[in-house]
């Protein structure tokens, strides 16, 4: 890669340093360092000391990992209720997520949870980001809390890890541990309509409740139900390693 001049006459230019450490990479100085090691790219060349960037305009990278520095983007991590669906609009009026998070920029929650599941749901105005979310070949992990009716059988928890035919296919492996007799969480990387209850039914537990713990790197504990806050800077860097930047 060609290394960049800095010519400093972009508009509305920040050092480079500045823009990274706002974006968890560490101190200004760290930063320099990174961008001394040619790990920084800017717009695909790699950057030296001294460069500007338009952060509504130019894209950076770091180790070839995009970073989403356009300051237009938000990105909202929401511990949804049961009982709000996760629609933009609903016809009937009931209280959807995007009752839950702030009406301006207007943001789209990134896939979906059923109306009774609970638990963590990612909304964004980052179309790029929700694209590459969804996308099946990217896979980031989704992890579940899914109490069950009945304590399922090693058998069954061995279904559950191994795949379980369903009427839209056989499920991909699963990670599946027993967290107490009738409660297991179950981790899997696919997106399909209804998968864990649907898994969970189809071997005779039906799921009485079921909370999503985990998105990728994305976890959260102490976000109470209905609460929802801005993604860390680490956070979004940890999502974009996780989706990786194919496609752009
Ligand atoms: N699996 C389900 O069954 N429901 C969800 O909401 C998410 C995953």
């Amino acid at each position: 890669m060609r290394p960049v001049v800095s010519t400093g006459a972009e508009g509305a230019p920040e050092r480079l340093q500045k823009v990274l450490a706002r974006h968890g990479f560490g101190s200004r100085r760290a930063c320099e360092e990174l961008i001394a090691q040619s790990r920084v790219t800017v717009n695909g060349d790699v950057a030296v000391l001294g460069r500007r960037v338009d952060v509504d305009r130019d894209e950076v990278a770091v180790d070839g990992v995009v970073v989403g520095v356009r300051p237009s983007l938000v990105h909202y991590l929401l511990n949804k209720p049961p009982g709000v669906i996760s629609t933009v609009h609903d016809p009937q009026g009931r209280r959807t997520v995007i009752d839950l998070v702030p009406g301006e920029p207007r943001v789209f929650p990134v896939g979906r949870l059923d109306g009774e599941t609970e638990g963590l749901l990612l909304l964004t105005n980052d179309g790029e980001m929700t694209q590459r979310l969804t996308h099946p070949s990217h896979g980031v992990e989704k992890e579940y809390l899914a109490h069950l009716r009945g304590n399922p059988s090693r058998s069954a928890l061995r279904r559950l890890r191994e795949g379980v035919s369903l009427d839209d296919g056989l499920t991909a492996p699963a990670r599946v541990v027993r967290v107490e007799a009738d409660l297991v969480k179950i981790t899997i990387h696919e997106g399909r309509n209804r998968q864990v209850r649907r898994m969970c039914e189809a071997l005779g537990y039906p799921v009485v409740r079921l909370v999503r713990t985990r998105i990728g790197p994305l976890v959260d504990r102490s976000l109470a139900p209905g609460e929802w806050r801005e993604l860390s800077a680490t956070e979004l860097r940890r999502l974009e390693v996780a989706v990786g930047n194919a496609g752009r």
